[in-house]
Formats: structure tokens, C-alpha cells, sequence
């Protein structure tokens, strides 16, 4: 193998740097060259790509972002597109592409397999953790780090104001950052799209979990965090709901993009490390069409179809001690 090509897609999320670094270093150790295309597909599309040596990788495992650049791409979902991705790769030699993103970004890469024949691998890069067959992906500790350090400050005012805060997480539409970060932060109560059932009965539910709440602490403050993409009307509307049903001061806080920024935690660091590497490995034995992840701490090869074609699961044993803690929170 002699040439391979790398770009990063979808969302950007903390950790994306240190993969790009693994995966150049490991490929010059094999002498393989690496190209790096700027604004994911877009850049496939438009040549925009330089090459990518050691030190353009300097430095960089701390940084978050991606050096790369990233876009959402829709031209490329256009047969066109990925026709004339395909010429271009073919044009500079490119023997294997590597991929790090989101679901939507290995939908895209499947679908260039439709009009190109070199090899192609994904990376699991997203801070929303919603990839089938990885315990985890590149971003996702550092944003649970985030949400978790955002919801002890909001703690401080809404304790100091005796009032209840909503604080919205990101995901799309899954609970992973919401759980843990309540979890981590001692949230007196989380709303996530795997358990969330309606709107009347959960504002109901609160309502009796504050005032048991407030009976037990003898203070109003409370905090739920809530998945983004949940409540209809966002958080802004249920603050207001509760804050004219309850009595008390109500305040929504969108977290929202910083979740994606920072530099990532060691365990970012060394996933995409780890994943960086193994993706280079097995470029070179001939392997396409599959995303390199990781499951109880072996790294794994899975087909891009079944990243996609189940919800992954929380974690039912988390759930269910987040389940007891927020019952005990309210016993007398
Ligand atoms: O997939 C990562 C993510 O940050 C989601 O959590 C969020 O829903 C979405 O991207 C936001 O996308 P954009 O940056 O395009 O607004």
C-alpha cells in the first residue's frame, strides 16, 4: 500500500485530532503516504486536499476541532457527487480512504463504495455516542466532561436562588451524554428519548418529585437535564410550564455547542489512538467497508450496514441505580 487519504465529517467532536495524528504516524512507520481532504466530502468533491507528514501533526493531540475541517455534505449524497469524488480519488492514486464521523458520515462513505473500488474505513468520531458497535466514540468522554463540569456551576446559582434549572445537552437523539452527565453531576432528574414516554404525565411526575424533593432538603433548588430535540418547544417552554406550575423560579440553560469544543480527555486521547492506529493496520490487510470500534476494551471491526441498523442501548444497569437514586432524593 502506498497512498491512502483521510478526512474528518459530520459534527466535529473532541479527540478528532488525536485520530488524524495516529493515523499519519502509524502510515509513515509503513511508509504509506497520507493525504488529508479539508471539509470532509466537500473537500472529495473539490480536490481540496494537501499531504499531510509528521509535522503537520505536531501538537496536536491536545487541540480539539478537527485540523481537517469539517462539513455536512449534500452534494455528495447526489450520484454525481460521489461519482466525481470517486474520479478524483482515483486521479491521485488513493488506495484506501479513511473516514472519521458520525452515522450520516458512513452512510456517505457506503454510498461512495457504490462508485469507487478502493477500500474505504470509518473511524467513529461523535460526541453523541449513538454508533452501534462501538462501546464508545471519539468525543464522547470529553463531552460528558463538559455537561458534567457546566451542571456543578449551574448547581452553585441555582442553590444561592433556590430555583429549578433546566439544562439542555446535546446527543440528537440519543441519551448518552444526558445519563451520564446527570449521573456524574448528581442531577436530581434527567429526561432522555429512551424513556421518555409523554409530555403531560412526565411535568406531572417532576412536579410531585420536586415537592418531595423540597420536603425532604427543605430547599427548592432542583436540576433535570434533558436531551436535546425532546420536549416540544425545547426547554425554554417547559421552564416556563413548571416555573407557573410550581410556584418556583424556573431558568433553561442550552448548553449547546461547547459541548463539542475543549481539549479531549485522556480516554478521547487514547480511543482515538487506539482506533487510529488499527485502522491503518488493517487498511493494509485489505479490509473495506467496515468501521473500526471498540467493545470491552478490544478493538473491533464492524460493517458499516450495522452501525446504523439499531438503536444502541444506554446502559440498563445505569439506568436503573439513576432510577433509585432519584427515589431515595425524594423519601422522607
Ligand atoms: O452530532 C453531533 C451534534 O453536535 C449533535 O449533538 C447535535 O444535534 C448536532 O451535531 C448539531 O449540529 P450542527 O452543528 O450542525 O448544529
Amino acid at each position: 500500500m502506498r497512498k491512502i487519504a483521510l478526512l474528518t465529517s459530520g459534527g466535529d467532536a473532541p479527540g478528532m485530532n488525536a485520530c488524524i495524528r495516529a493515523v499519519v504516524l502509524t502510515a509513515l512507520h509503513y511508509n504509506i503516504e497520507v493525504y488529508g481532504y479539508q471539509h470532509g466530502y466537500h473537500g472529495l468533491i473539490g480536490q481540496e486536499y494537501r499531504r499531510l507528514r509528521a509535522k503537520d501533526v505536531l501538537n496536536i493531540i491536545q487541540r480539539g476541532g478537527t485540523i481537517l475541517r469539517s462539513a455536512r455534505c449534500h452534494e455528495f449524497k447526489t450520484e454525481e457527487g460521489a461519482q466525481t469524488a470517486a474520479k478524483n480519488l482515483n486521479a491521485l492514486g488513493i488506495e484506501a480512504l479513511l473516514v472519521i464521523g458520525g452515522d450520516g458520515s458512513f452512510r456517505g462513505a457506503q454510498h461512495l463504495s457504490n462508485y469507487w473500488d478502493g477500500q474505504i474505513i470509518g473511524l467513529p468520531g461523535t460526541i453523541d455516542n449513538d454508533i452501534a458497535g462501538t462501546d464508545a466514540t471519539i468525543g464522547y468522554y470529553t463531552a460528558i466532561e463538559t455537561a458534567m463540569d457546566s451542571i456543578d456551576k449551574v448547581r452553585d446559582t441555582a442553590d444561592a436562588f433556590e430555583r429549578i434549572f433546566l439544562v439542555e445537552v446535546m446527543g440528537r437523539h440519543a441519551g448518552f451524554i444526558g445519563l451520564n452527565a446527570a449521573v456524574a453531576s448528581a442531577a436530581d432528574q434527567v429526561l432522555l428519548p429512551e424513556l421518555f414516554k409523554d409530555s403531560e404525565n412526565t411535568v406531572t411526575d417532576i412536579l410531585a418529585h420536586i415537592e418531595g424533593v423540597k420536603a425532604r432538603r427543605g430547599d427548592s433548588s432542583y436540576i433535570i437535564v434533558v436531551t436535546e430535540n425532546l420536549w416540544p418547544g425545547g426547554v425554554t417552554g417547559l421552564a416556563e410550564e413548571l416555573n407557573s406550575r410550581s410556584g418556583i423560579e424556573c431558568r433553561p440553560v442550552i448548553l449547546g455547542h461547547v459541548q463539542r469544543g475543549g481539549s479531549p480527555v485522556a480516554q478521547d486521547r487514547l480511543l482515538a489512538t487506539r482506533l487510529g492506529a488499527h485502522a491503518v493496520e488493517i487498511a493494509r490487510s485489505g479490509a473495506t467497508g467496515i468501521m473500526v470500534g471498540e467493545h470491552h476494551h478490544q478493538v473491533v471491526t464492524v460493517p458499516f450496514a450495522q452501525t446504523w441498523a439499531e438503536r444502541k442501548a444506554l446502559d440498563p444497569y445505569l439506568i436503573t441505580i439513576m432510577e433509585s437514586l432519584f427515589d431515595l432524593l425524594q423519601r422522607p
